[in-house]
């Protein structure tokens, strides 16, 4: 039995040698410790490839981008780490870990340290935007090389109407608007609509219901949804850092592709617009979609990502 496990072994090792065959665009499921926290990603390409790192949103985690990371895996290293709160992440309780975006950004800053990893380029979506924009501020020693935001606001214009109970809660911190937050947000219906509006209709029946159903599973026990609401409720300081992130644009002078699903209710057009002011290297690109684009529209995001990549020498 060994003895044949071996030389279809080495049959197949014959094979992609002659083939040329690799596992390049095979997406692996990996966790390390991150200062405590077990860390869970994904990770696709060639080892020695230049890093694109890869960050999900509220109430996703690197599930989100099961479709559009083999599409960019042949040319590029992929990194997509699941944020605690969300997916398979997990934080021992003896870690007393507070919820807040500063520990999401600190924990994704260890978790590059865990991996060795110092020079990459960015995706950033949703929750990712505001947890990889601190990481630039915090950590100037990292080399970002480009940036894509896919509706990863750092705008106030990039706000929608959605906002609005979240911001009632931001001015009172009161138990009452907590609970309009929880009835307007932590609902099955409001985490499946995030991956459906806005959606052209002959796309909407091609969104798997898995989406919203694990993301839902994930954050709904009692629990997490405190956790959630926490995170809600710190959003503030994100948009109070937008200034910084902004300057940070202007400084550092890193190309930016905005990719953006236009008809997103909660990071609106605007908001991927608004880039234009403080980056010099800037390409727009309006998708015909919702929040969740790369779920509707991965071969155009990931096209439109490998050809800004493959421009910018990266
Ligand atoms: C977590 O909190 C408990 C109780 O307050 C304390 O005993 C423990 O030392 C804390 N752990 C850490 C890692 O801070």
């Amino acid at each position: 039995m060994q003895a044949v496990r071996s030389i279809l072994l080495l049959l197949s090792l014959t094979l992609s040698v002659f083939t040329g065959y690799s596992h390049a665009s095979r997406t692996t499921l990996g966790s390390v410790d991150a200062n405590g926290v077990n860390v869970f990603y994904r990770e696709a390409g060639p080892s020695d490839a230049p890093i694109l790192l890869i960050l999900h949103g509220f109430p996703s985690s690197s599930h989100q981008y099961r479709n559009l990371i083999p599409k960019l895996a042949d040319n590029y290293h992929i990194i997509a780490p699941d944020f605690p709160a969300f997916g398979f992440t997990t934080v021992p309780a003896s870690l007393n870990y507070t919820y807040t975006f500063a520990s999401l950004a600190n924990t994704l800053s260890d978790f590059l340290d865990a991996l060795d990893i110092t020079s990459f380029a960015v995706y950033i979506f949703d929750y990712g935007a505001p947890v990889g924009l601190r990481l630039a501020l915090q950590r100037p020693d990292l080399d970002i090389k480009a940036l894509i935001t896919q509706n990863g606001n750092a705008y106030e214009e990039g706000l929608g109407t959605t906002w609005a109970p979240i911001q009632a809660y931001w001015k009172s911190g009161s138990a009452e608007d907590r609970e309009v937050v929880r009835s307007n947000v932590i609902t099955a219906s409001a985490v499946k609509s995030q991956y459906v509006d806005g959606t052209p209709s002959d796309l909407v029946s091609q969104i798997a219901p898995e989406t919203y159903t694990l993301d839902w599973a994930t954050i709904s026990p009692a629990d997490a949804q405190e956790i959630q609401l926490d995170l809600f409720y710190d959003y503030r300081h994100n948009v109070e850092l937008y200034p910084q992130f902004q300057e940070w644009l202007r400084q550092s002078g890193v190309p930016v592709l905005a990719i953006w699903g236009a008809n997103d209710a909660h990071f609106v057009w605007a908001g991927a617009e608004a880039y234009a002011r403080d980056v010099q290297d800037l390409q727009l690109v309006k998708l015909d979609a919702g929040h969740f684009a790369a779920e509707s529209h991965a071969e155009e995001i990931a096209n439109n990502v490998l050809a800004f990549l493959k421009d910018h020498r990266y």
